[in-house]
């Protein structure tokens, strides 16, 4: 099936690494220009010059929870690319804690980031969008807000948060053209899975720690955890015009996971 999101824009959060930058590669070769973010600058400029070839990829240093950072991505993608198509929020931190044992600072953190950011990034991204009718958005979310998560509270409170914004804007701008959905990963081999699992390996012992990882692969139906790859490609269909009827979802790609 033929996307055809060839010569459109994309900018992509956290797009040096893991499922930003799955998303990135298969966005590239659908033949569409590109604007990496990511706090860290040199492996955003990688990223990008991975890309580049046949088409247009440029890597810039961004901080989504900070507000003048947002702002000068958003001029840059206007100066470069002349606007953003689809914007794709992939940057997010994760904490591995016991709510009981954690600090006021562990939880901005992590609100700084997954909800305070995402938000930075809807509210400088979507005039743009608006002025021109058409605009695509996917958020990144994670099955924890569905179902809750041990552990994980914080960050599935925020990701939760970013579930009821991307449902409301969706309501709000669905007549000026623009959709905004919501991508919910099950345990996905990336960067951020392997540091949690190294961190619970420490905290478990090996005995253990290999008993959970027994456990955890039956929980999916499909035999496999996730592949950064598995992810794009919804990700791909959902910021193409054969989804142009479908806005305010909340997509679980999970292996079956849960089936929320
Ligand atoms: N991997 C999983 O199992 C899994 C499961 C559920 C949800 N998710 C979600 O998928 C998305 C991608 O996760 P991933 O596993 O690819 O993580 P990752 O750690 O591999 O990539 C995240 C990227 O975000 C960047 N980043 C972090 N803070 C940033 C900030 N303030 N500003 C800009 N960039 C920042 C990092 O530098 C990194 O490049 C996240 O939103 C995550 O919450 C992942």
């Amino acid at each position: 099936m033929d996307l055809q999101l060839k010569g459109k824009v994309a900018l992509i959060t956290g797009g040096a690494s893991g499922i930003g930058f799955a998303v990135a590669q298969t966005l590239a070769n659908e033949g569409m220009s590109l604007l990496i973010a990511d706090i860290n600058a040199a492996a955003a400029e990688q990223a990008a010059a991975r890309l580049s070839g046949d088409t247009k990829a440029v890597g810039i240093g961004v901080n989504i929870s900070k507000e003048a950072d947002v702002r000068m991505m958003i001029e840059i993608a206007k100066q470069r690319f002349g606007g953003v198509d689809a914007f794709i929020n992939s940057a997010a931190v994760l904490d591995d804690k016991l709510f009981i044992e954690s600090t006021e600072a562990d939880w901005s953190r992590v609100m700084d980031v997954c909800l305070h950011g995402a938000m930075l990034c809807l509210h400088a991204v979507l005039p743009g969008m608006v002025e021109r009718g058409y605009g695509r958005v996917v958020c990144l979310a994670s099955d924890s807000a569905r179902i809750g998560q041990a552990r994980l509270s914080y960050y599935a409170a925020a990701k939760a948060g970013v579930i009821a914004l991307i449902k409301s804007v969706a309501q709000e701008v669905g007549g000026n053209g623009v959709t905004l959905n919501v991508v919910s990963p099950g345990s996905t081999n990336t960067p951020m899975r392997v540091e949690r699992e190294r961190s619970l390996k420490e905290q478990m012992g090996d005995e253990k720690y290999a008993r959970r990882v027994k456990a955890v692969q039956k929980l999916y139906p499909t035999g496999r955890l996730g592949e950064p790859e598995d992810i794009a490609s919804a990700i791909a269909y959902l910021i193409s015009d054969r989804a142009s009827w479908v806005t305010g979802q909340v997509l679980s790609v999970n292996g079956g996971f849960v089936m929320p």
